[in-house]
């Protein structure tokens, strides 16, 4: 038998995860739970989700779909709001997926507060907790942690992350800013926000950290000690940035493992650091990954160097095809139906599957959820992975705060083994 989700905020980006999650092969039921009704309905009344949903699966608020009976919820709602309403779906006994990041409010100590309750949630419930982070099920996340895993990149000694995103540049925030304000949950943020900035709390970009912290951390296996982080404050009076400290932040950690990381969070300065705009590249002692491009050594045996026969480096240029890791076939297969709902499964045999969504991300996330959550494991980004990526955002924009002064990084551990 299979298990049973909510989904729970069908929003803008809820509305695209809606499909995965029901076609995947080990969902057998699904509900639609949003404030707005005719989100609600959009989903309700299309066939394609017939044959796993039923019209009393239908609910207008968390607290509703919280007293029904689901294995799990899917929590894509605004990022002001998630981590209490996680907090909420565990102690009603629910697996959780949380979109990120785990909190985005202006008030660093708070947040720290919320990953806190939510690591002790996970204990205390003995349910799982995912934090739906796109970065991580990039293909050159899934490649370089294959790397690392078979001890690659020798000893890690640098990283870098970025996630840029000018307030006027692709998809444009400030249009977004203006929906996620629109709807009943949207208009009662305003004057909580409001109430921070009154009291003299701003946040900045480093409070949405996880698209830029999340390569390096979960390819080197390792979590930040201490920061040192700048901020540039916007000079112009720009509306979107009136309740923000900074409009870009700039940090350098120190990792456990010994290695920098350089990561940076920034909305008002247009154009990308290499490739990509949510991106980032890992250096160690024996190889390295930068721009979908792996590069390695071979060193020579020191006690009989032979000048005349040195090494050469190596580089290679990978697609993320060869970066991917597979699927199982049936979630493929399912998630190929998702993408050509006018073709039969024999059709299907032939169409190769292309993941998409974030760098091809989304079906990965789906499938990582359900699966942990049916084989009653942990998910790849659990609870603790998650708060380690919020508590380098909250220290670095504490130390942008202070100009740049060394701040610890709060960290809740490793996540238990079995
Ligand atoms: N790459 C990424 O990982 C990525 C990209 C885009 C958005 N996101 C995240 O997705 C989240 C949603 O963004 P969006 O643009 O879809 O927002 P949105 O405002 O379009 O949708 C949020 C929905 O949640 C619903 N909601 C809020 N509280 C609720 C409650 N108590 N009960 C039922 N429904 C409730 C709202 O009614 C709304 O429809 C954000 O947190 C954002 O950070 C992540």
């Amino acid at each position: 038998m299979g298990i049973s989700i909510g989904l729970v905020g069908l929003g803008s980006f809820g509305s695209g995860f809606a499909p995965l999650f029901k076609n995947h092969p080990a969902v057998d039921r699904i509900g639609f739970c949003d404030r707005e009704a005719s989100l609600v309905e959009r989903f309700a009344s299309d066939p394609f989700y017939a044959d796993k949903f039923n019209p009393r699966d239908r609910y207008a608020s968390l607290d509703e779909i919280c007293k029904a009976d689901f294995d799990a919820l899917v929590i894509i709602t605004q990022p002001w709001l998630h981590a209490p309403q996680c907090l909420q779906a565990l102690a009603s006994g629910k697996h959780v997926y949380s979109a990120v990041p785990v909190i985005s409010i202006p008030d660093d100590q708070e947040i720290l507060d919320w990953c806190d309750k939510l690591v002790a949630a996970v204990k205390r419930t003995g349910r799982s907790y995912m934090l739906g982070e796109t970065t991580f099920y990039r293909p050159e996340a899934m490649y370089c942690r294959r790397q690392a895993r078979a001890g690659a990149f020798g000893d890690f000694v640098y990283a870098e992350g970025e996630y840029l995103h000018d307030v006027d540049a692709g998809c444009n925030l400030r249009q977004v800013q203006q929906r996620r304000l629109a709807s009943a949950s949207g208009h009662e943020w305003p004057p909580i926000r409001d109430a921070y900035t009154a009291r003299g709390v701003r946040g900045g970009p480093m409070h949405y950290p996880t698209h830029s912290v999340s390569g390096p951390v979960c390819v080197m296996g390792a979590h930040a000690v201490k920061v040192n982080a700048y901020g540039y404050r916007n000079r112009e009076n720009d509306p979107y940035f009136a309740h923000e400290a900074f409009s870009n932040e700039m940090a350098l950690f120190k990792m456990s493992n010994g290695a920098v990381v350089r990561i940076v969070e920034a909305r008002e300065m247009p154009g990308l650091a290499g490739q990509e705009s949510e991106t980032f590249r890992v250096f160690g002692t024996r190889g390295s990954f930068s721009e979908r491009r792996w590069f390695s050594i071979a060193r020579p045996a020191f006690d009989k160097l032979d000048y005349d026969n040195l090494p050469k480096p190596n580089k290679t240029e990978l697609t993320p095809r060869e970066m991917f890791d597979p699927l199982p076939p049936a979630v493929e297969l399912a998630f190929k139906q998702v993408m050509h709902r006018d073709k039969s499964a024999e059709e299907l045999l032939s169409i190769d599957f292309q993941p998409s969504g974030h760098g091809g991300s989304h079906p990965y996330l789906v499938h990582e959820f359900v699966d942990a959550v049916a084989n009653h494991r942990q998910p790849a980004i659990n609870v603790w992975e998650a708060v380690r990526y919020m508590a380098m955002g909250v220290a670095a924009h504490e130390s942008a705060l202070r100009d740049g002064e060394t701040v610890a990084v709060a960290d809740w551990g490793d996540a238990p083994q079995g």
